[in-house]
């Protein structure tokens, strides 16, 4: 969609929501922001406002699905929403051994119960207007079961799969759905990595590249492209062959 107007993101807080809060900021743009650290989020409303766009922050954890959609209703009585980002995310520390059960029921949790208990309110709305745009956070990490991390990796996964079936199930309807696979991304969540990240992004062109692929309503919007490449061959290839490589991929640490 072309400058869209009333635009709501969740995980604004920091890291790719952020930036994209302050990539669509402007003048005539009702911004609509959430995350469960107030305090960061207000650094991001003070960072939007420089650049004139109308802020309104919510409190909000995703996995709460009776307050994600109390705040979009609230939202839809004045504003109705052109663009939603369902970007909140986590990722577990994986160095010390596989995802805990805990953290793998958290991570599905947020990852892609939170983007559902978010996409839904906003959908019912668009569906009545036919018109509106859902673009889904998942990662590079979503093409394939990665060691390093099965539950993020499984997670981002059933985002770009779903988000997939929902765009040709919904065109018709005039709701277009977009899928983000970015790869590294210089943000908090890589900032715990201590070990090489190849083809590292900054959050700022990683913004930018969401933003273009949004206005094109580009089905995937992957990148870097070298990685992209590289993670999509992979997926070409016999297990017996790419099996060993990842499994030498390293863990994250703890947040
Ligand atoms: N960085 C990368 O390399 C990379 C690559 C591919 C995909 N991604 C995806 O991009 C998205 C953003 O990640 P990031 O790198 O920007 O990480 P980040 O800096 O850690 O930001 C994550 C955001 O999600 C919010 N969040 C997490 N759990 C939430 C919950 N339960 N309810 C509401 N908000 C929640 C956080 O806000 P609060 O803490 O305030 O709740 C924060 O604003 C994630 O979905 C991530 O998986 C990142």
């Amino acid at each position: 969609m072309q400058n869209p107007k009333n635009i709501l993101i969740s995980g604004a807080s920091s890291g790719i929501g952020r930036e994209l809060a302050i990539t669509y900021s402007a003048p005539d743009v009702n911004l609509f922001l959430c995350g469960r650290n107030l305090e960061k989020l207000e650094q991001t409303k003070i960072l939007c406002e420089q650049l004139k766009a109308n802020v309104l922050l919510a409190k909000i954890d995703v996995c709460d699905d009776k307050s994600v959609r109390e705040w979009v209703d609230k939202i839809e009585e004045n504003y109705p929403i052109d663009l939603v980002i369902a970007n909140a995310g986590i990722s577990a520390g994986t160095a010390g051994g596989p995802e805990s059960f805990a953290q793998v029921k958290q991570i599905f949790a947020t990852n892609l119960d939170g983007v559902l208990n978010l996409v839904y309110p906003v959908l019912d709305k668009m569906k009545s207007r036919k018109k509106g745009q859902i673009a889904l956070v998942s990662s590079l990490a979503g093409f394939r079961g990665l060691p390093s991390s099965p539950a993020y990796s499984a997670s981002k996964s059933a985002v770009r799969v779903f988000g997939e079936a929902l765009r040709g199930n919904l065109a018709p309807l005039g709701i277009e759905v977009n899928m983000i696979c970015p790869g590294y991304i210089k943000t908090p969540m890589t900032d715990v990595n201590d070990f090489p990240m190849p083809f590292l992004m900054s959050v700022s062109k990683c913004a930018a590249i969401i933003k273009n692929g949004l206005a094109k309503n580009k089905s995937r919007i992957a990148f870097p492209f070298p990685l992209y490449f590289v993670v999509w061959l992979s997926t070409l290839l016999s297990p017996k062959i790419t099996d060993p490589i990842f499994a030498k991929l390293p863990g994250k640490k703890s947040l």
